[in-house]
């Protein structure tokens, strides 16, 4: 039996490849910061599929938390053969409207913490021969916006510079980049989401599904959806400028909900 650790497990993509490894017959740590919520999960998942699922409470926005993970990733004799970075968040507003403080928790969370528990991961993935990571960025990646779209860049460039120079080591490291998902992310972060029309929204437990076969089939980055695949194509070849018109409006409207 495999085991996958999942950080941010408890809500929205996490908890679909929560659902999704649970039902394969992966055991789980799971891990994120409210401690009830995650034992009401793990009780759940193992009575349902009869897994082991561990509990860490971690908050990824400190050294203390990261470095909770980061033992449990350098266990050798409970080793992890999985690991899915997916904690994240959003903040309310454009540049110079969120707080210093908030920008550098972002960074924290999708960058420090991204890097330091990959490093952990495949330390011991690479001694054992085999693993996997899957980082979870964003199409946001992609596109001029703000500190969101900048941690999730350095998330797709650095999970496709570690994949190269872990080529042949066995160990398998993917970026997932899905566009909107209908979780909890956009109520947390107090982001209206009037403006985002019904076809952008993506369902967490399909795109788990094609997230998990582009890894096997050995992808180093997945846009889960051929509709975002196609927005993306059309990305590449549009001018900068006006591109940051379009995402800066796109889904970021900021007023009370
Ligand atoms: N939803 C979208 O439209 C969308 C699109 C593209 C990419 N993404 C990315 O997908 C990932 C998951 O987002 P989601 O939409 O599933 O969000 P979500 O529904 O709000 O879930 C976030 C999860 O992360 C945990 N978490 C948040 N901050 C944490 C911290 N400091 N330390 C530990 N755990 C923390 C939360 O649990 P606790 O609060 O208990 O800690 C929760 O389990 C994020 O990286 C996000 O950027 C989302």
């Amino acid at each position: 039996m495999t085991t996958a650790l999942i950080t941010g497990s408890t809500a929205g993509i996490g908890a679909a490849f929560a659902r999704r490894l649970a039902a394969d017959g992966h055991n789980l740590v799971l891990v994120a910061r409210n401690t009830e919520r995650l034992h009401e999960q793990a009780t759940e998942l193992h009575d349902r599929h009869g897994i082991e699922a561990e509990v860490l409470t971690a908050d990824l926005a400190t050294d203390e938390g990261i470095e909770t993970v980061e033992k449990r990733l350098a266990n050798r004799r409970d080793a992890v053969d999985l690991l899915i970075n997916n904690a994240g968040f959003g903040n309310k507003g454009r540049y110079l409207e969120v707080s210093l403080a908030d920008e550098l928790t972002m960074l924290k969370v999708h960058c420090e913490a991204v890097l330091r528990l990959t490093s952990a991961a495949t330390e011991s993935m690479r001694e054992r021969g085999r693993g996997g990571v899957v980082n979870v960025a964003s199409v946001a990646a992609f596109v001029p916006r703000g500190t969101y779209g900048a941690s999730k860049a350095w998330v797709v460039q650095f999970t496709q510079g570690a994949a190269k120079d872990l080529a042949g080591s066995g160990v398998r490291l993917m970026a997932l980049c899905p566009g909107f998902v209908r979780t909890e992310f956009h109520q947390r972060a107090g982001m209206g989401t009037s403006n985002i029309p019904n076809w952008m929204w993506l369902d967490a437990d399909k795109l788990v599904t094609v997230a998990l076969t582009d890894l096997a089939r050995g992808r180093t980055v997945s846009i889960p959806d051929p509709r975002y695949k196609a927005l993306m194509g059309v990305v590449k070849v549009t001018p900068r400028a006006l591109l940051g018109g379009v995402t800066s409006r796109t889904g970021r409207k900021y007023g009370p909900q």
